[in-house]
């Protein structure tokens, strides 16, 4: 009797404590005790949508519970988004099981670390990637490569059928990882390579099972264990990574063995960064070069770059098949710059409608529509309100690049708005954010902002891209899980006739 009497207390306590909120927490639904919010979430529908309607309810910055003691701020439109990015104590990630898991149960990378050690690693990662080229007219020569092997492969599967009809799914990422790849790890790779393809489509896997709140749930790893049905609920799938991780670490192996001695300019990244391993692990004893690091970093620039530009080139095409009109225009812009060439860096300046169609695209499909989640390294404020340390905050990207009050008629396709009104010039808006702001921006934005212009207006150049003579467009419609991915979809890609360099 007096167990019950003691255990009944115990629970009214938890029920008690768990609907208890720290002072000044944002506004937001209690959920159930224990669980918090987390059974609401679960409804099928995209975690940033779920989370604009909060807002509408809440407010821009609202903070619930998911599970028993984890708080959990959803931020949303272009105020909240922005300060919240700005603020450093507000830039940490979160430790969970899913983010261990891609990493021998450790936090490494540059992605899900935080504090000094992922500011050095991150300030590392990117000098040397700079060094190498990432953002340069240096890497077009390799980058147009890619280009005229893709352009071929379209061309040959559109020359199976009659009608030209290609299928357009996978198709992007082995030209877009080789660009990544000749910079980390100077290789390059054939279309064909099957042991490639399954890579990246495991990483394609990872990205679409994930789910940006269930994955911040901190469910112990011996419950995952126990229950394996529990860990795609949560998408903790990390057998995903170990092909992966075996090919970062045989290549790395390759490095180490080829490396010769004399020589002082390292190939690529990993000969960069095995070089600082050797040099720091003589001079400082708690250095934070390692590799595991290593191989963990690379992990995070092929899983950070595959798929997100991949998606960005993909959905391009899909909405100019849906705007026929503005693929004609951008044709017209594209022919009358570079003749009968294809485009290039250094002519991109001249083409702002090209630009700006790129800009809108980026604008209407987030491919990134919150950001990875950040962590509050101490109590700090975002718009008055209190947010206790080890908050997880998912922020809304797509909140600001569809704000209302921004763009006025944000779910038009009008690439017009990126224009100044003679059309001759870019015009920057700040809620263009599609890469993030702040110290934790995409790293990869310099070496995307060359590639994806020169993929897509390459593409649109020499091909007439339209759908499937009697079926229905293709869908606009994102798949979305950690990002957005295009569903993969066949079009017609009809060779244009202004090209005499590329064909
Ligand atoms: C269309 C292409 C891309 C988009 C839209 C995009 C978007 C983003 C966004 C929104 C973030 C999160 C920022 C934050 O958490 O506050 C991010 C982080 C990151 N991205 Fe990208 N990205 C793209 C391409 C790339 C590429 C090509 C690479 C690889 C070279 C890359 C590597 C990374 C890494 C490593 C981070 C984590 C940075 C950190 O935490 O310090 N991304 N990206």
């Amino acid at each position: 009797m007096l167990f019950e009497a003691v255990s009944l207390a115990v629970l009214v306590l938890l029920i008690i404590k768990a609907s208890q909120r720290p002072r000044n927490f944002p506004p937001g639904p209690r959920g159930v005790p224990i669980l918090g919010y987390l059974p609401f979430l679960s409804n099928g529908e995209p975690v940033y949508r779920t989370m604009k309607k909060l807002a509408k309810t809440y407010g821009p910055v609202a903070g619930f519970y998911v599970g028993p003691n984890q708080p959990f701020i959803s931020v949303v439109g272009p105020q909240a988004v922005k300060e919240a990015l700005h603020n450093d104590d507000l830039n940490g990630r979160p430790s969970n099981s899913v983010i261990l898991a891609r990493t021998f149960g450790e936090k490494l990378g540059v992605a899900f670390t935080d504090g000094e050690f992922w500011r050095e690693q991150r300030r590392f990662t990117m000098r040397q990637l700079r060094e190498m080229g990432f953002g340069k007219s240096s890497i077009e020569y390799q980058t147009m490569e890619e280009i005229r092997d893709l352009i071929d492969e379209i061309k040959n599967q559109g020359k199976s059928n009659e009608d030209y009809i290609v299928d357009f799914k996978g198709i992007f990422v082995v030209s877009v990882v080789n660009i990544l790849w000749a910079i980390v790890g100077g290789e390059r790779f054939q279309r064909s390579d099957a042991k490639f393809k399954r890579l990246l489509e495991d990483i394609d896997l990872f990205f679409r099972v994930g789910n940006p709140v269930r994955a911040n749930v901190p469910v112990p790893v011996f419950l995952l264990q126990m229950f394996p049905r529990l860990r795609s609920y949560f998408g903790v799938e990390s057998d995903m990574f170990e092909p992966l991780q075996t090919f970062i670490k045989e290549t790395v192996e390759q490095h180490e063995r080829s490396r010769s001695v004399e020589a002082d300019i390292p190939r690529d990244f990993i000969d960069a960064y095995l070089d600082e391993v050797k040099q720091q692990s003589v001079k400082n004893s708690s250095t934070t070069f390692t590799y595991k690091q290593l191989v963990a970093t690379v992990q995070d620039l092929i899983t950070g770059g595959s798929e997100t530009t991949t998606n960005a080139i993909g959905f391009t095409l899909l909405y100019l098949i849906h705007y026929p009109q503005v693929q004609r225009k951008m044709q017209e812009e594209l022919d009358q710059v570079c003749g009968t060439a294809l485009p290039s860096l250094a002519l991109r300046a001249s083409l702002p409608y090209t630009d700006a169609v790129l800009m809108e695209v980026q604008r209407m499909n987030t491919i990134a529509p919150v950001t990875a989640p950040h962590r509050a390294m101490k109590d700090t404020q975002l718009l008055g309100y209190t947010i206790p340390k080890g908050s997880i905050l998912s922020i809304n990207i797509d909140s600001v690049l569809n704000d209302t009050d921004t763009w006025k008629d944000p779910h038009c396709f009008r690439p017009e708005r990126h224009l100044n009104v003679d059309m001759t010039k870019i015009v920057k808006n700040e809620n263009h954010i599609p890469f993030g702001v702040g110290k934790r921006m995409c790293l990869g934005e310099p070496l995307t902002r060359n590639s994806y212009f020169l993929f897509t207006s390459s593409l649109v150049k020499t091909f007439e891209f339209s759908a499937v003579p009697g079926q229905p467009l293709p869908t606009l419609e994102p798949v979305v899980g950690f990002t957005s991915a295009y569903d993969g979809f066949k079009a017609v890609a009809k060779p244009r006739s202004t090209l005499t360099q590329a064909l």
